[in-house]
């Protein structure tokens, strides 16, 4: 049962007055100015939903020292108002283009996360049969789907062309094939695109980049041509768009102008052949302000792609999955153990880490780690480190927080996105708690899984 509470209690009568105050200067003084000043980014300034109020830090006026005392430590918050203002920006970036925004459900397929999105107007890309089903629970209907994937099962293909979803984009001529065959099975014909691997760099890190001709994703954009004549005339298949995503976490706009530029020159050519497509999806990967970084704004991403694509007409889909949800999250851990280190430094152990927040261990990534109270403490160096045996278990080393002592909770920020979805029972880890801050209340959304719930598929 979803547990809900008040937000406040009434000593916090002024949160509201101290919001509006560090929302005015948050566009000169960043809030989370971690190690140095640094210019705002877009996830840290007036439109942060993780602030500090007082001596604490907030979730849009919720203390989150009072959630983790209700709910216990690893647990996850999220906030309603910043995933709703970040579909909000991103949808009315596209104007008047026509456009579609499906949510990229693997960055969070939390059920009330996805309700969120869904209520603010997001329709979803989902990655699996079970993205599918999740979608479904949500309440999107099959016309809100696109489903993308690099190894569709064969259940998969015929669970999404039987639910007759917007679109399969598809990553093979053997795959297009597969589709064609199970869709002639039930009598049905499935929209599907081709997705297009157009060897184009994304500026990111390595192992979240796509688009380049060593990575297994999509068909190489020279050989689409051909694979998309052939698909078009395939019966069982009605062939709607090109699709392409060559990386998350991109800071610069220029990889997705050239992607966007080259399924445009492929829209042209295949117009020629006399097979018209109706969309062009650009996949995801706008970037966040992990450490402060310069971010395109919503608006000057959407309108780097509509100015590529405007002369065609097609219909524009975008799958953002980063940017819709990694700021609206953070990752509540508590301080079981603090060891000196002789040169001064410490480390401070969590009760959350790897199997939490995958991350800083899988990408070396850095998340900002804050103090939930006690913030005007004097501050000291640590290395914050999860307990986990794996040495890689760091969170982030040399950082400045509060002399934390065992029991103090802090926050790991912009872990919406990635982190609950790719945690794990690694060390028998329980999945962490989840709780929604909308509204000024807050609920849990997922309590914390028990030992019982992990043995359950083992043998007794
Ligand atoms: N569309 C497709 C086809 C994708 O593969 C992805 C992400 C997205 C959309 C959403 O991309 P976004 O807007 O979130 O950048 N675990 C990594 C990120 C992996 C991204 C995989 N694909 C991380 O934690 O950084």
């Amino acid at each position: 049962m979803a547990a809900v509470r008040t937000a406040r209690p009434a000593k916090h009568s002024n949160d509201a007055a101290v919001c509006q105050f560090v929302s005015a200067v948050g566009a000169l003084t960043p809030v989370f100015a971690t190690p140095a000043t640094r210019q705002v980014p877009y996830n840290a300034g007036p439109m942060s939903a993780f602030r500090p109020t007082g001596d604490e830090l907030t979730c849009d006026g919720v203390t989150l020292a009072a959630i983790a005392a209700s709910v216990g430590t690893p647990t996850y918050v999220y906030s309603a108002a910043t995933l709703r203002e970040r579909i909000t920006a991103l949808r009315s970036g596209f104007g008047d283009y026509p456009h579609a925004l499906h949510y990229a459900l693997k960055a969070n397929s939390n059920l009330a996360v996805v309700r969120v999105v869904r209520a603010a107007g997001g329709l979803v890309d989902a990655n699996s049969g079970g993205e599918i089903e999740v979608a479904l629970r949500a309440g999107y209907g099959p016309g809100d789907i696109v489903f993308t994937g690099v190894g569709k099962t064969p259940v998969e293909i015929d669970q999404a062309v039987a639910l007759g979803v917007k679109t399969i984009n598809a990553e093979s001529a053997g795959e297009l094939e597969r589709i064609a065959a199970a869709a002639r099975a039930r009598g049905t014909v499935a929209q599907v695109a081709l997705r297009v691997n157009p060897d184009i760099a994304s500026e990111s890190h390595p192992h979240i980049s796509t688009g380049l001709g060593t990575h297994k994703f999509g068909v190489p954009i020279t050989e689409a041509r051909a694979i998309v004549r052939d698909a078009s005339a395939r019966p069982g298949l009605r062939f709607v768009g090109l699709h392409v995503h060559i990386g998350s976490q991109m800071l610069g706009l220029e990889p997705l102008r050239r992607a966007a530029g080259a399924v445009m020159g492929l829209a042209r050519e295949l117009r020629d052949d006399g097979v018209s497509v109706e969309h062009l999806d650009l996949g995801g990967g706008l970037g966040i302000a992990y450490e402060g970084e310069t971010v395109p704004s919503a608006t000057m991403y959407t309108a780097a792609l509509v100015d590529v694509v405007r002369p065609s007409g097609l219909t524009l889909i975008v799958e953002p999955g980063r940017a819709v949800v990694g700021p609206a999250g953070a990752l509540l851990a508590s301080v079981v153990d603090v060891k000196p280190r002789g040169n001064g430094t410490r480390f401070v152990v969590l009760d959350a880490g790897m199997s939490e927040l995958l991350r800083p261990a899988l990408y070396g990534a850095y998340h900002r780690i804050e103090a939930v109270t006690g913030r005007a403490g004097v501050p000291v160096t640590c290395d914050v480190v999860g307990p986990i045996c794996e040495t890689a278990d760091v969170f982030g080393v040399g950082r400045s927080l509060p002399e934390p002592t065992v029991g103090t909770v802090v926050a790991v920020l912009d872990a919406g996105a990635y982190g609950s979805a790719m945690s794990s029972n690694y060390n028998r880890h329980a999945l962490p708690a989840e709780v929604m801050v909308d509204d000024g209340a807050w609920r849990l959304v997922r309590r914390r899984q028990t030992i019982d719930e992990q043995l359950v598929c083992e043998e007794e």
